[in-house]
C-alpha cells in the first residue's frame, strides 16, 4: 500500500474529534514518535494531503505547522514537508547487568538451558579425545554439525550441503560476519524498527549505516522505501523479537519484491523453532529466486550459553566470510559443536516439551495483560510480547519498575531512532505465577509513569539485551 494510503487509514480515527486541527496534528505526531514514520520520510504535499482526508488546506497547513513548531516536521521550498527527530541512539549502560538484583527480569527473552543441556554438554567432553590429537581449529566449523544443519534445511525443503553452512559463534556473530564481509565502509543496511537491538549495535560499531524499516501490527511496512539503496537488509519473519510477529509466506515475498535486487536479503531465524499457530515452515530462502543468506542459533532453542550458531548461503559467500572470519576468530570451541550436534540429533525429540512450557507461559502473560488491560499485539511466533502502554512512557516505566521489584527494557531500545517510547517488550519465558505476579508490579508501576512524548536521550538501557 502506498504511504498517501496508508496515511489516510492511520489518520482518519483522529479527524473524529474537535477541533480537528488538534486531532491531525495528535495523529500525525503519534506516528513520528512511534516511528511508523520514519525520519527524512517527505510527506504528500499540504493540498494532496487534505484532498486525501476530505479536509480544507488551511486545516493541514494549521496542524502542520504545530508539528513545524515542535520540531517533529520540517519544510523548505522545492523540498516540501519531511519528518525530523533528533538523530541519536539510546546509549547501553555498562553495568546494568551487574545491577539486576533480586528483582523478576523481564530484560532477557531466554529459556533455562534444561537437562537436555546438560547432558549434552556431558557427552561432548566423552566425545572430545579424537580431536585432541589435532590443533582443535576448524574455521568453518566442525564437518559433522555442519552436515547436521545442512541435512535439517534439506527435511524443511532447502536443500543445502555442508559447504554451505559456517558455523559461527552465534547468529549475531554470524551477522558480524557477513557485515565485515559483504558491506562496503559507510553502506546503508536495512534492519527492522523495532528489532533485537544487537543487530543495530552490530551495524553501527562496523562503521555503517542503519536503515529502519518499520514493523507494526499490519506487519512489514515497505511503502517508506523509495529511495533505499541498502547493501543489505536482515529480517526476522519467523518470530520477530520483539513482536512476535511471524510473516506468512505472501508476506515475505511481498516485502522480498520490494527490496532492489542489489540488497543482500539476510533471514535471521533465530526463534524459528517457536512458531504459536500452524506455518509452513519453508525456509524463506526456497521461497525465493534470490539469494538469501539464513541465520540460525542454538541460542532460543537451547541455551545462549553454547554461544553456537551458523550462517547458510552459497558456497561461494560461505568461503569468502570463512576466508575473512581468520582475522576475526578461528571458529567457536569444539566441545560446544560436539554438545550442539548432540542436541540438533535430538532436537525432534526434544522440542515438543519446550515448546509445550512456551506455549503455557504466553498463555500466562497474554491473560495477565488482558487482565491488567494492556492492549498487545498477539505473538505469531518467538518468546516475547509488544505491549502498547497506552501512551505511558516506557523509558519512564524502566526507570521506575526496579522500586517494584521488576525490569524492563524499554522500547526505544529496540529502535534506530529512539522512539516506540509507548511500547514495551514482555518476554514469557519465566514460571507463569512470576509473569503474573510482574504484570501486577508493572501495573503499579504505571500508575506513577509519565506520558510518552519525546524520543528519550537518557534512559536506564541494559548494555545486553537477548
Ligand atoms: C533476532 C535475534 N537474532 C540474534 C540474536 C542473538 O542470538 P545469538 O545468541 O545466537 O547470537 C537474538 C537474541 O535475542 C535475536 O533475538
Amino acid at each position: 500500500m502506498a504511504l498517501p494510503d496508508r496515511l489516510v487509514g492511520w489518520l482518519t480515527p483522529y479527524l473524529a474529534g474537535r477541533p480537528v486541527t488538534h486531532g491531525l496534528a495528535e495523529g500525525l505526531r503519534g506516528l513520528i514518535l512511534d516511528g511508523r514514520l520514519l525520519p527524512e520520510v517527505r510527506l504528500p504535499s499540504e493540498r494532496a494531503l487534505a484532498e486525501a482526508l476530505g479536509l480544507s488546506r488551511a486545516t493541514v497547513t494549521s496542524a502542520f505547522d504545530v508539528l513545524r513548531g515542535e520540531g517533529l516536521l520540517r519544510s523548505r521550498p522545492g523540498d516540501g514537508t519531511r519528518i525530523v527527530l533528533p538523530s541519536h541512539r539510546p546509549y547501553a549502560d555498562p553495568d546494568g547487568v551487574a545491577r539486576r538484583g533480586d528483582a523478576i527480569d523481564l530484560t532477557a527473552a531466554v529459556l533455562p538451558a534444561g537437562d537436555a543441556v546438560d547432558e549434552a554438554m556431558r557427552h561432548a567432553a566423552f566425545q572430545l579425545s579424537p580431536f585432541l590429537t589435532g590443533a582443535g581449529v576448524h574455521p568453518s566449523g566442525l564437518d559433522e554439525l555442519r552436515a547436521v544443519i545442512a541435512d535439517r534445511y534439506t527435511r524443511r525443503g532447502l536443500p543445502t550441503t555442508g559447504e554451505q553452512v559456517l558455523i559461527t559463534s552465534g547468529a549475531l556473530h554470524g551477522w558480524n560476519l557477513l557485515l565485515g564481509a559483504v558491506a562496503s565502509p559507510g553502506a546503508h543496511i536495512l534492519v527492522e524498527q523495532p528489532t533485537y537491538p544487537s543487530v543495530v549495535d552490530a551495524v553501527l560499531a562496523h562503521r555503517l549505516r542503519p536503515l529502519p524499516l518499520p514493523v507494526d501490527e499490519d506487519g512489514w511496512d515497505v511503502s517508506q522505501l523509495s529511495s533505499n539503496r541498502a547493501a543489505l537488509a536482515h529480517l526476522t519473519f519467523d518470530g520477530h523479537n520483539p513482536t512476535g510477529r511471524w510473516a506468512s509466506d505472501a508476506e515475505r515475498g511481498a516485502v522480498l519484491a520490494a527490496l532492489p535486487r542489489s540488497t543482500l536479503v539476510v533471514c535471521d531465524e533465530t526463534l524459528v523453532d517457536f512458531p504459536h499457530q500452524a506455518v509452513t515452515g519453508t525456509p524463506t530462502a526456497a521461497l525465493t529466486g534470490r539469494t538469501v543468506v539464513t541465520l540460525g542459533s542454538m541460542s532460543k532453542t537451547f541455551w545462549p550459553g553454547l554461544r553456537v550458531g551458523w550462517i547458510r548461503g552459497p558456497v561461494g559467500l560461505v568461503s569468502r566470510i570463512a576466508a575473512v572470519r581468520t582475522g576475526v576468530d578461528l571458529g567457536p570451541a569444539v566441545v560446544g559443536q560436539l554438545a550442539a550436534r548432540h542436541l540438533l540429533d535430538r532436537a525432534d525429540q526434544l522440542l515438543p516439551a519446550r515448546r509445550r512450557v512456551v506455549a503455557a507461559r504466553r498463555s500466562a502473560l497474554l491473560e495477565a495483560l488482558d487482565t491488567a488491560d494492556w492492549p498487545h499485539q498477539r505473538p505469531g511466533g518467538g518468546l516475547s510480547v509488544w505491549v502498547d502502554l497506552g501512551g505511558i512512557s516506557s523509558t519512564d516505566l524502566a526507570r521506575l519498575a526496579p522500586e517494584h521489584g521488576v525490569r524492563v527494557t524499554p522500547g526505544p531500545r529496540f529502535t534506530v531512532t529512539g522512539t516506540h517510547d509507548r511500547h514495551l517488550r514482555l518476554p514469557f519465558v519465566l514460571p507463569p505465577a512470576t509473569l503474573a505476579d510482574a504484570v501486577r508490579r508493572l501495573s503499579e508501576a504505571a500508575t506513577r509513569a509519565g506520558r510518552a512524548r519525546r524520543p528519550s536521550r537518557q534512559a536506564p538501557y541494559s548494555s545486553w539485551v537477548v
